[in-house]
């Protein structure tokens, strides 16, 4: 059986044969090629072929945009599901940044391609599309990473580690990279991808028929198509990535970037680019100064990610804080979630939109619970009135007042007495309220000229009484001011005589779908429980949907892992197999807040 022996210099012996030796590679040539499983003329397993696309023609430290020996050179993992786009971005970074590129699918079909016996072994895993025994990937990775070039220049590993069991060999190997990268693709695109994926024999390079196709006909001509790139195989693929996925990068969730690779190669290269700079930048300066700068820099790149597309404006998020379900929650819980709510709504005005919605539901602000704190709720807003007084916008904070007649007349319990608590708050020294900020209520009345925003807060439908037709009337004289409601309630509720639930209820529903999501966040819990956290949705305009799994890692601590990511608010069956692990599919068309309920599997109803 292969096994590598692990040294604290980072050495290994290894009974891996035949092994590359490091001499025949020079700093200019590839650490391996897409292509290298097929018997080309220009093969060996020693000296795999040259790629002459430009990034090859690199021969001298100086001709790389970037010296690598000035500072000290980069580890990375670039991780994601079959054609994700890996291979493609590793060229890309191979060109700019001059990282040994080891891919163990490459270093895989190497093997096959030289007869080996390894070669031999691992051809019927590969070619069926199942993961290839981990102690014959391992012991290759522990070699090839060893060698002196790696050390050297850095390097970028690219599939491995695929199982919690290579990523535990890596551990004790104490192999660790800068920074984990995923790239997150949705599965209908991955399929085409693979399907239409192309490979030239000759120069290494990946095309695809209808995405990258080749330059001219004599190259076309040659193309040839990887044996495990069908459909079926592609599918199952998917599916044994998926299975593996969280227990692979569980090690790294502190240090995972995770980037959405949907988009075009140039798009997707410049964050990566940019995380990639960063982080030699601060490697360099930790060199000089012995400082943290990076991990700051890591974890700032990393949050820029965990937002969607690397823009610094979110540049403050900090992942999912924990001990959520301890409340009252502590006074940092509350400031991160108040940031985060008004970051998300800033970026929204900014982008011109006008009909809004903020659903907090965080244990403090879930008014489905008896724990509706109308202190939380306040503070949230009066954080976000005051950040758009700062700039210079003159905000309407309104709350409902009594609604209904004679013995129906009343307002929602939750908002008694916040109408007299806005007043009395303290809204800064610099005597905003009166001014930038004023206080009212819900209705067309109260749209007054000067006016430049309305915050209203928690907006909700009570016993026998709704309060849609003041909701529109008010949006309708708002005219094109940006209306944001606060956790509103705009759902049925029984009435008398049952008469809320049908009369106009189509165009209430359809009037409550007018506002966009602009920030969502709601924690999961396990069917007909409230404890423990399963997980958490977050939304955070202008970003997709985010699917966070809880987990307790082995010192007992809890975290937040992100499982997935959507377009739209998921659905009860899309979490559940989200959290199963099962394929998505994303063609799905939401209907803005009403969302079909389904208690199926082990999480709750929770829409
Ligand atoms: P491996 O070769 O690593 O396959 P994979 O992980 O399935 O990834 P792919 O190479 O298919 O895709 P990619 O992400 O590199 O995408 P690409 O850039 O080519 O592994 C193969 C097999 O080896 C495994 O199935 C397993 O058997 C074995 N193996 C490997 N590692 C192992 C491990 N650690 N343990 C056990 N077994 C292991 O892009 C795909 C296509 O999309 C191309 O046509 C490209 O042109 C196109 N494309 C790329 N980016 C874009 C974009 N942004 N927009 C449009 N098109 C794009």
């Amino acid at each position: 059986m292969l096994h590598s022996a692990p040294s604290s210099s980072f050495h290994h012996t290894t009974t891996l044969h035949p092994s590359p030796s490091p001499s025949l590679l020079s700093a200019s040539s590839p650490s391996s090629s897409r292509h290298a499983w097929l018997p080309l003329r220009h093969f060996s397993f020693q000296t795999p072929p040259l790629r002459t696309h430009n990034h090859f023609a690199l021969t001298s430290p100086k001709a790389l945009k970037v010296n690598c020996s000035t500072s000290e050179p980069l580890k990375i993992m670039i991780s994601g599901a079959p054609a994700s786009g890996k291979g493609t971005q590793c060229e890309l970074i191979v060109q700019k940044f001059g990282l040994v590129h080891i891919s163990t699918g490459d270093l895989l079909r190497a093997e096959v391609a030289a007869g080996t016996e390894i070669g031999n072994k691992a051809k019927e895993f590969m070619n069926s599309g199942r993961l290839v025994p981990d102690e014959i990937v391992t012991a290759m990775v522990a070699a090839r990473l060893s060698r002196e070039d790696a050390k050297q220049r850095g390097w970028l590993l690219d599939g491995y580690p695929r199982t919690s069991s290579q990523a535990e060999s890596l551990e004790k190997m104490q192999i660790r990279p800068d920074l984990y990268i995923v790239l997150d693709v949705p599965d209908e695109i991955l399929i085409d991808r693979c399907v239409g994926r192309r490979l030239d024999p000759v120069t290494g390079k990946i095309y695809h028929l209808k995405f990258f196709p080749p330059e001219s006909e004599e190259i076309k001509a040659r193309l040839v198509t990887r044996p495990d790139d069908t459909e079926e195989k592609v599918k199952s693929r998917l599916e044994i990535y998926k299975q593996n996925a969280e227990a692979a990068s569980s090690s790294y969730s502190n240090i995972t970037k995770k980037i959405d690779g949907s988009r075009s190669k140039e798009e997707v290269f410049k964050e990566v680019e940019s995380s990639l700079s960063q982080l030699q930048q601060s490697k360099g300066k930790i060199l000089k100064s012995g400082g943290t700068e990076i991990q700051r820099t890591l974890e700032k790149s990393i949050l820029d990610t965990k937002k969607g597309s690397g823009s610094s404006s979110q540049d403050k998020w900090r992942g999912i804080p924990t001990r959520l379900n301890n409340i009252p929650h502590s006074r940092e819980i509350r400031q991160y979630f108040y940031d985060d709510v008004i970051k998300a709504t800033q970026r929204a005005v900014d982008d011109g939109k006008t009909r809004l919605k903020v659903d907090i539901n965080i244990p403090e602000l879930n008014p489905e619970m008896d724990v509706y704190r109308i202190g939380t709720l306040m503070e949230l807003v009066r954080g976000l009135a005051l950040s758009f007084a700062d700039d210079g916008k003159r905000v309407k904070v309104c709350v409902q007042g009594s609604m209904g007649e004679g013995a129906l007349a009343g307002m929602p319990l939750q908002l008694a007495g916040s109408r007299q608590i806005l007043e009395f708050m303290d809204w800064g020294d610099y005597g905003a309220k009166g001014t930038f900020i004023n206080i009212g209520s819900i209705g067309a009345a109260e749209v007054e000229e000067q006016d430049d925003l309305y915050i209203l807060v928690a907006p909700q439908n009570a016993v026998g009484n709704c309060i849609i037709d003041d909701l529109r009337a008010m949006t309708n004289a708002a005219e094109h001011r940006p209306v944001i409601l606060i956790n509103a309630r705009l759902k049925d509720l029984p009435g008398s005589s049952g008469i809320m639930q049908t009369m106009g209820r189509d165009q209430r529903l359809k009037y409550a779908a007018s506002f966009e999501s602009c920030y969502f966040f709601r924690l999961l819990y396990y069917a007909g429980t409230q404890y423990p956290i399963m997980g958490a949705i977050r939304m955070s305009y202008p970003y997709r949907y985010e699917l966070y799994k809880r987990v307790d890692d082995p010192s007992g601590k809890e975290k937040y892992v992100i499982l997935s990511t959507f377009l739209e608010r998921p659905t009860t069956d899309e979490i559940n197999d989200a959290f199963e692990g099962k394929p998505r599919n994303e063609t799905r068309k939401g209907s803005g807040i009403c969302v079909a309920l389904f208690c199926r599997g082990f999480l709750s109803g929770i829409f």
